[in-house]
């Protein structure tokens, strides 16, 4: 292993652990970077604007916010990955990206439902892409007036959060929220939850080797670390990737010492805290939750961020937290082993795929994350939000 690129791996990791709630409460907070949080909704006029606002607080790998929504005349929404957000090294099918515009797909839904109206989704209208997206769409979403009901899960849209922190291992997930959690499966996707304590080890183990062959990865941990947004100027500017902000870190970056260079350093004391920090943090999992498609096609990877969103949201709303942990799934050579290790120990056999593996439990508050206006990621004629 390559022992520099291991622990530089580790500062990265470390430091995104210490931007975690106090870093953004104690700075001088990126408030443009999080005002999507605070403004989503507010436009008026066209409901379209209310929907794309809340999406737009999806998740993604690396915070990429793939999402492009062209807004059609007619009263369409088309949505399109924006092809420059992909992560090529860790992820070169495009799988974990489609996922996240699942999740998008699913709050774009969820916020129809607030207003009263259904929406209408077509995955793919042209075709699956493959091996890699391509120009062509990733859904077509409609508005259509239905007389929904305001899904319950909306009312938590602004607490979801991926929890980059140690859960409370001696505290368990009662029967009742593994089973509510459990009832989100169906049709093409399947979620499960693993507390049985000799399986919940087995994973962890994975989990940890995973991270290590990704940091050690020459050009996989090199997307990460080019991903880095180093203080409030730089997520101010880039509100995407990994925000490494906080006092702490702050200072050190206006001193200098906190560049990208620096975090390849084996010397620097961040990527030492970083990687144990990183270790503690995967330890501190007493269970994961895991999203499983009947299939490996594209509309099983938009179906399963479609339903990891509603578990995000509904883990939320019973006060326990998720952190999705992705290395282990990743399709690069390096990873063939641990991958077919994870997939046998959870029982997972092809066709179908397992494409989320989150850590699961309960979890301190944290921030939310930083967002591009909804105006940024919308292709029109037509009206954008302010
Ligand atoms: C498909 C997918 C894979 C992800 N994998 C990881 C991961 O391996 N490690 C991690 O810390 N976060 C992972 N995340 C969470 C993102 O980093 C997170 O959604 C993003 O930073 C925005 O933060 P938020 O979810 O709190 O809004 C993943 C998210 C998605 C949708």
């Amino acid at each position: 292993m390559n022992r520099r690129t291991f622990l530089v791996a580790g500062a990265a990791g470390g430091l995104a652990l210490a931007t975690g709630a106090t870093a953004f409460t104690l700075t001088r907070s990126p408030a443009r970077a999080l005002a999507p949080w605070r403004d989503a909704g507010l436009s008026q006029g066209d409901p379209r604007l209310f929907i794309v606002e809340h999406a737009v607080l999806a998740p993604s790998p690396h915070n990429r916010q793939p999402w492009i929504v062209e807004l059609l005349p007619d009263g369409v929404m088309v949505l399109y990955c924006d092809l420059d957000r992909r992560l090529p090294q860790t992820d070169p099918q495009d799988r974990q990206i489609v996922i996240g515009l699942g999740a998008f797909v699913e709050l774009a839904s969820l916020a129809a439902s607030r207003l009263g109206l259904g929406l209408a989704v077509m995955p793919f209208p042209e075709g699956e892409p493959g091996p890699r997206l391509d120009a062509r769409p990733i859904a077509r979403l409609e508005p259509v007036s239905a007389q929904v009901p305001p899904d319950p899960l909306f009312a938590h849209v602004r607490e979801r959060r991926s929890t980059k922190k140690p859960f409370d291992a001696a505290r368990p997930v009662p029967p009742d929220a593994v089973a509510a959690l459990e009832r989100l499966s169906g049709g093409e996707v399947a979620v499960a939850v693993v507390a049985d304590p000799a399986r919940v080890a087995t994973i962890r183990d994975l989990t940890w080797q995973a991270w290590q062959i990704e940091a050690a990865t020459p050009r996989t941990h090199r997307e990460s670390v080019d991903l880095m947004r180093i203080g409030r100027r730089e997520i101010e500017a880039n509100p995407d990737g990994i925000s490494l902000g906080g006092p702490v870190l702050e200072a050190l970056a206006l001193a200098g010492s906190l560049t990208r260079e620096a975090m390849a350093s084996p010397e620097s004391i961040a990527w030492r805290q970083g990687f144990e920090m990183y270790r503690a943090m995967l330890a501190a999992t007493g269970a994961y939750l895991t999203v499983t498609a009947v299939d490996s096609g594209r509309a099983g990877q938009l179906a399963a961020g479609r339903a990891y969103l509603r578990a995000n949201l509904l883990a939320a709303s019973l006060g326990l937290s998720l952190h999705p942990v992705s290395q282990a799934l990743q399709e690069f050579p390096e990873m063939d082993g641990t991958r077919v290790a994870l997939d046998r120990a959870l029982g997972v056999a092809s066709p179908a795929r397992l494409h989320m593996l989150a850590r699961l439990g309960y979890g301190p508050a944290v921030p939310p994350s930083p967002r591009w206006p909804a105006g940024t990621r919308i292709r029109s004629h037509e009206p954008k939000p302010a």
